[in-house]
């Protein structure tokens, strides 16, 4: 039986954000108004950037911010959310530099360390406002980090690099020793936002083969057969939890039509971009004219007309509304003075004509295979263009892959089946694999000698529950843990792993867990809560 308290801490696995500000307090050349206002609107933005990334403000100071990534409510990326708010900070600070300089002669400089671990979260409640209490070594090492970090620079524990290394250039740096331990501990600078994120999921650069799913693969195959011949839109929706293979087939068929003389553009959700008009169709552009975020406006600009330009349509008709959905700024001076101020229906009607004409003149040069990614964190002006397009497009030959989760995407799948019924549809829900295969799958992980993986390969097989994104992050746990290592070329399991081992969820797996933990009903919750502090284990499939 659990215990019934609700007062316990939580366990939980959060990203620790600690900012410190160089120098201001001490600052010779300033008074202290001066150094009241540098501080107070510093703060400002500093503060905004967090909350703009679904950070909380934990701790604040004129002289540094203590935010928290993973509270109240668990992402599955909040190491990657902490990140870009670093970043966000920094080119602010850069900015406010510039107008810092005029007005005081000064600059002013931090450096952010950021770091992802278990906390205990002790909540105190009174007058209804929650307080987290962090205990633990993360926030200490977040805190060392930060210290260790040089000017206006961003340091990451190897963790959080871990999980968000698809997402952003790293800088090489040494490793540092931090106060208190002895030996250097590997760190990460983060630079920039990549231009193309790679796939996160995978780990350690090694890959299974792919296991099963030959039927699947032999559907895409066929809808794309049909494609090729009928000059008409077809449609497959790929559904299934989080870590079924959704992604991993498309690559593999992909992969497979390489020598076809088609186009294939990809265009991904991120449930930080919901919010943002056109973020999926976005990235289906930057991904089709091959455009990096990481250009000047000035560059992306040339670079979109010419492509529009190759392409064959109207440039003047087309240019503005790409520029507006990929939020590429026009400069003031160039803007169209004679240009009425469109109302926003009639903007976006515009938008959305803009945008077929470009992906039918696409289709039209050659066959277009469009992947629209994990469309469950579709952003609300996209998924109307998909089903604008669906419903207005008879002729092209196209073939959409449509990748979501099933139940939270479910809305948005409705109204695009809505929106395809005249077209060819396919319906293709990924399943858990069999018991075999997803042996099969830990046993190809773990590579190492197949009598001795045959050991505990059942016991990780069902512990992964046909999951092969679970599958992969147990026998990371066992690489972690030292339970299976390397030797020369080959892998070797170490000792029998115990029940404890097998038994514990990996860390990565806790986002996922706890995503779909948040939007549970309280007395699910409340169960879950208390097993995950007193380290219970419970089934992954909540
Ligand atoms: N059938 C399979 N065989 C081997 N590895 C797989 C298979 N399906 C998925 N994987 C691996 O499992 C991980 C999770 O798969 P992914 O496609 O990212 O899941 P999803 O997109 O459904 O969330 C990836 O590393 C992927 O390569
Ligand atoms: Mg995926």
């Amino acid at each position: 039986m659990l215990p019934k308290s609700s007062s316990r801490g939580e366990r939980r696995s959060v990203t620790v954000l600690v900012l410190g500000v160089e120098n201001l307090s001490t600052a010779e050349n300033l008074n202290s108004e001066e150094k009241y206002l540098i501080a107070d609107e510093l703060m400002h933005f500093l503060v905004d950037t967090v909350y703009e990334h679904g950070g909380t403000i934990d701790k604040l100071s004129g002289d540094g911010v203590l935010a928290l990534f993973g509270v109240p409510a668990i992402h599955e990326n909040d190491p990657e959310h902490a990140v870009r708010a670093a970043l966000g900070m920094l080119s602010r600070l850069e900015e406010f530099n510039r107008h810092v300089i005029q007005k005081y002669r000064t600059t002013v400089h931090v450096r952010i360390g950021i770091h992802t671990g278990w906390v205990i979260l002790g909540k105190v409640n009174t007058d209804l406002k929650v307080e987290y209490n962090i205990v633990g070594s993360t926030l200490a090492l977040a805190a060392k980090l930060q210290m260790a970090a040089g000017r206006d620079t961003i340091l990451v524990s190897a963790d959080t690099y871990k999980r968000t290394k698809a997402y952003f250039v790293f800088k090489e740096h040494p490793p540092v020793t931090l106060k208190k331990s002895p030996t250097p501990i590997p760190v990460f600078q983060p630079v920039d936002v990549r231009a193309f994120p790679a796939k996160v999921r995978g780990f350690f650069g090694f890959q299974s083969p792919l296991v099963g799913r030959d039927a699947e693969l032999s559907q895409l195959r066929q809808t794309f057969s049909a494609m090729m011949t009928r000059h008409e839109p077809h449609i497959v929706f790929i559904t299934g939890e989080a870590g079924m293979g959704k992604s991993r087939i498309v690559a593999e068929f992909c992969t497979s039509i390489e020598q076809q003389p088609v186009n294939v553009a990809e265009g991904w959700c991120y449930n930080y971009a919901r919010v943002k008009p056109f973020a999926l169709m976005a990235s289906l552009l930057r991904n089709i004219i091959r455009l990096s975020e990481a250009l000047p406006p000035v560059q992306q600009r040339s670079v979109v007309r010419t492509y529009l330009q190759r392409l064959g349509v109207s440039v003047d008709d087309i240019l503005p509304y790409v520029l507006e959905v990929l939020g590429v700024p026009t400069p003031a001076g160039e803007k169209e003075s004679d240009s009425p101020q469109l109302d926003s229906a009639v903007l976006q009607r515009l938008i959305f004509a803009a945008l077929r004409h470009l992906l039918i003149a696409e289709a039209e040069r050659r066959p277009l295979v469009l992947i629209f990614e994990d469309l469950h964190w579709v952003d609300a002006a996209s998924e109307k263009f998909i089903e604008h397009l669906l419903r207005t497009t008879h002729n092209q030959q196209m073939l959409l892959l449509i990748v979501s989760r099933h139940t939270e995407g479910e809305a948005v799948l409705q109204l695009l089946r809505d929106a395809a019924g005249q077209h060819p549809v396919r319906e293709m829900r990924l399943e858990p694999l069999s018991l075999d295969e997803t042996r099969a799958l830990v046993e190809s992980l773990m590579q190492c000698d197949r009598a001795e993986s045959a050991r505990v390969s059942l016991r990780l097989a069902k512990r992964a529950a046909g999951n092969p994104f679970f599958a992969e992050e147990i026998v990371r746990t066992l690489i972690e843990q030292g339970a299976l290592t390397r030797e020369k070329d080959s892998w070797r399991l170490k000792t029998i792993a115990d029940d404890a081992l097998l038994n514990s969820v990996p860390d990565t797996l806790h986002g996922l867990i706890m995503a779909r933990y948040d939007r549970l009903e309280p007395p699910v919750q409340e169960t879950l809560r208390i097993a995950a502090v007193l380290g219970v284990s419970f089934p992954v499939e909540v």
